[in-house]
């Protein structure tokens, strides 16, 4: 059987299943010690490792971090959310948050230039980020490229740590680009515990499933790295939103996503061709009701669009019931896609200074990168 391939298309058919295999605990063991949030209710986050570390430390008033990141391959979409929600949820917790951009990734696996990288960063992540509320200030974010020298250092010193056995277990492969991507997320990972960012230290790491293989030889590297005591990184896991289209949602597929820069009307457009669980005829509909699992409208309702538990289980039953019809499920959704997107655009009109303001004071100087 064949480990999961965190460059690769990954559809995970059966989570419970993977997570025993991989160890990864449910959420609902921890989740008592958490604050109320609608993903891990939901069961949207549904697993996580060693996130007692971090729960500890917050309890004991000693610092802990969260840290994820983004490679700039494409457009921000719905699907990129849950980690958004989550670090700001460890954030309001008290966490330091880091936030990286695997630019270094992006040319080294799928062939991105840097200055291209860096322009998709700026505006689907950053620009994004900020509309959503993020206090870049109190965020150590960072491109790998810039992630500064002890960074970079680190990252190949992380080398002496993974055998070659291990890597190619892993992923599969031990090609040069994957392996110094690798490398360089390993860092990423344990940078807030560096000594210049007061560590060691707690850290989860909020990440898609594709990602543990990353977090697991991290994981290793830290417990056998000779130089600092690093605390293993905690991780969370959240499900996949399957593509509007039913099945993967994909950056390359825009029919299978609602981008947060989408218009308000290719918005609509994408959810009234979207795959429902509607049946073939309305009298059937009405008789057996929809098959809520297979309505992509409802999964991007339940994963961010409807806040409130008492809403989501009336349309559940409703759909469920066959009293709602998918045309009028996909109207409810339009509606609330409208409110979101004309608000978000709205905010990134603010965050946009913001952002220029906050790149002209970095110091940092890109690595043959223009800005
Ligand atoms: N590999 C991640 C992706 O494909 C990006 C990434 C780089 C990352 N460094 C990280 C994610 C550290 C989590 C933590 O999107």
């Amino acid at each position: 059987m064949t480990d999961i391939d965190p460059w690769g298309d990954v559809e995970i058919a059966d989570y419970g299943r993977t997570m025993e295999r991989f160890g990864i605990e449910p959420i609902a063991s921890v989740a008592d010690r958490l604050p109320d949030n609608r993903l891990v209710r939901r069961g949207i986050v549904f697993g996580q490792r060693d996130l007692e570390t971090v729960l500890d430390a917050r309890d004991r008033g000693d610092p802990f971090a969260v840290m994820t990141g983004l490679m700039p391959s494409g457009v921000f979409h719905f699907g990129h959310l849950a980690v958004l929600d989550q670090a700001r949820m460890f954030q309001e917790m008290g966490a330091e948050l880091t936030l990286c951009v695997a630019d270094i990734e992006a040319y080294a696996t799928r062939d991105i230039p840097l200055d291209e990288a860096r322009e998709l960063a700026v505006e689907e992540y950053l620009l994004n980020y900020v509309a959503l509320g993020l206090d870049l200030d109190a965020t150590d974010f960072y491109f790998q490229s810039e992630a500064g020298n002890d960074h970079l250092v680190r990252s190949k010193l992380f080398s002496r740590y993974v055998t070659q056995n291990e890597f190619e277990a892993t992923y599969g492969t031990a090609a040069p680009g994957k392996l110094a991507s690798a490398l360089t997320q390993y860092a990423d990972i344990l940078r807030p515990q560096a000594p210049e960012n007061g560590g060691p230290k707690p850290t989860v790491v909020p990440v898609g499933i594709d990602q543990d293989p990353h977090v697991r030889l991290t994981r290793d590297v830290a417990s056998r790295y000779r130089e600092t005591a690093y605390v293993k990184p905690a991780s969370t896991y959240h499900r996949f939103m399957r593509g509007l289209q039913g099945g993967k949602m994909s950056s390359s597929d825009p029919t299978s996503y609602i981008a947060l820069t989408d218009s308000v009307s290719e918005a609509k457009r994408k959810i009234d061709a979207a795959k429902t669980g509607g049946r073939t005829s309305v009298e059937e509909h009405r008789e057996k009701g929809g098959v809520i699992e297979e309505d992509m409208v409802f999964e991007l309702l339940a994963f961010h669009l409807i806040r409130d538990d008492d809403e989501l289980a009336r349309i559940r039953r409703e759909y469920e019931s066959g009293a709602m019809l998918s045309g009028e499920l996909k109207e409810i959704a339009k509606e609330r896609l409208e409110v979101f997107l004309r608000e978000h655009h709205e905010n990134r009109k603010e965050a946009r200074p913001k952002v220029e303001a906050y790149l002209e004071e970095r110091t940092e100087t890109g690595f043959g990168v223009d800005t």
